[in-house]
């Protein structure tokens, strides 16, 4: 079993899978004053580092909301909420998840959709409670959050549903907020490092938007967007910390469904960073079949080299 906790924000592109590879190339706790997780999103990294102080910033106004009900609100309420939401609208439930037992029923199917789409317009028409807003997020397609320009939530229904491990993940990380300190801070990374002018002792972790992907909080309508050209501005601050004495890793992908990354590869080797390359892992893109990625972590300090342990290779 993981030692690490999941978040309880269904997010793609979280980097759950690749946290082990990516902690264990981290500075030890003494060394580091303050973590930056400078793109948060589902907060999965923020969640899971040693570290005594840690900022979360996330551009995304949502998942920020999220987060902080998620920190503030007893999970039970949470919880209650959600299920009293699946009564009122009867939305469909474990065991009736389509993904499990009805999937081949397209009666039943279209009757959950036309439930969830119930649902979604009462939100829409409503003062939009956050509570409401996250109990959606766990019947839309891929449990994306998306808005039209109207500020209404659009996601069609994804043949899933809220499931009690879910609850579980809830109240894992409303406890992992009251044992660690985490600052949960909205706004763009940008700002954020312009504040950052001397070298005390803090560490930053970027995992920013993949350029060469089509995840969702790419769109420029959403989430201000982002290309080669945010990309080259993330590079001059890093390069900047680098000049402070600042360490960082940075998460990437060389290449992706075909796609290279070439200009994120020549900075690293121009710079002399650390190209610390994962395993091929299967990637599965909004339902558009899978692509291999080439993970990779980019450091400006020398590589860990994991010690291995007996216990290491015992069940
Ligand atoms: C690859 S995701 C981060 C995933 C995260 N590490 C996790 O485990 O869930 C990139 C995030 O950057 C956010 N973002 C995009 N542009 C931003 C900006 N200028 N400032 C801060 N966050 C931004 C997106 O909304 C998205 O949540």
């Amino acid at each position: 079993m993981s030692r690490f906790i999941k978040s309880p924000i269904h997010y793609m592109g979280n980097k759950y899978d690749l946290l082990s590879s990516i902690l264990e190339q981290l500075p030890p706790k003494e060394e580091v004053s303050v973590f930056y997780d400078l793109f948060g999103g589902s907060g999965t990294v923020s969640l899971n580092v040693p570290y005594d102080h840690i900022i979360y910033n996330e551009l995304n106004d949502n998942m920020v909301n999220l987060l902080k009900m998620i920190k503030e609100v007893e999970p039970q309420e949470i919880i209650a909420h959600i299920k009293k939401r699946i009564k009122e609208f009867n939305l469909n439930e474990e065991g009736t998840d389509t993904r499990q037992n009805i999937a081949d029923n397209e009666e039943v199917r279209e009757y959950y959709n036309q439930r969830y789409l119930e649902f979604r317009k009462f939100y829409n028409e409503s003062e939009k409670d956050i509570k409401d807003l996250y109990a959606l997020s766990f019947w839309s397609f891929c449990n994306l959050m998306r808005f039209n320009s109207n500020n209404e939530f659009n996601m069609p229904y994804g043949n899933r549903c809220y499931i009690e491990e879910d609850g579980i993940r809830l109240i894992e990380c409303h406890n992992r907020f009251l044992e660690k300190n985490i600052e949960l801070r909205q706004g763009d990374t940008f700002e954020l490092l312009k504040t950052i002018t001397k070298n005390e002792g803090q560490f930053l972790y970027s995992d920013s938007p993949y350029t060469a992907s089509t995840a969702i909080y790419n769109e420029s309508r959403a989430f201000g967007g982002w290309g080669i050209e945010e990309d080259e501005q993330l590079f001059k601050e890093l390069d900047r910390m680098t000049s402070l004495g600042i360490k960082w890793a940075y998460s990437n992908v060389l290449a992706i469904k075909g796609r290279t990354n070439d200009h994120i590869e020549n900075w690293a080797k121009r710079n002399g960073y650390t190209i610390i390359e994962f395993d091929y892992k299967e990637y599965s893109s909004l339902g558009k079949g899978n692509a291999n990625a080439r993970e990779v972590l980019i450091i400006n300090y020398p590589q860990r080299v994991k010690k291995y342990s007996i216990f290491d290779f015992l069940d």
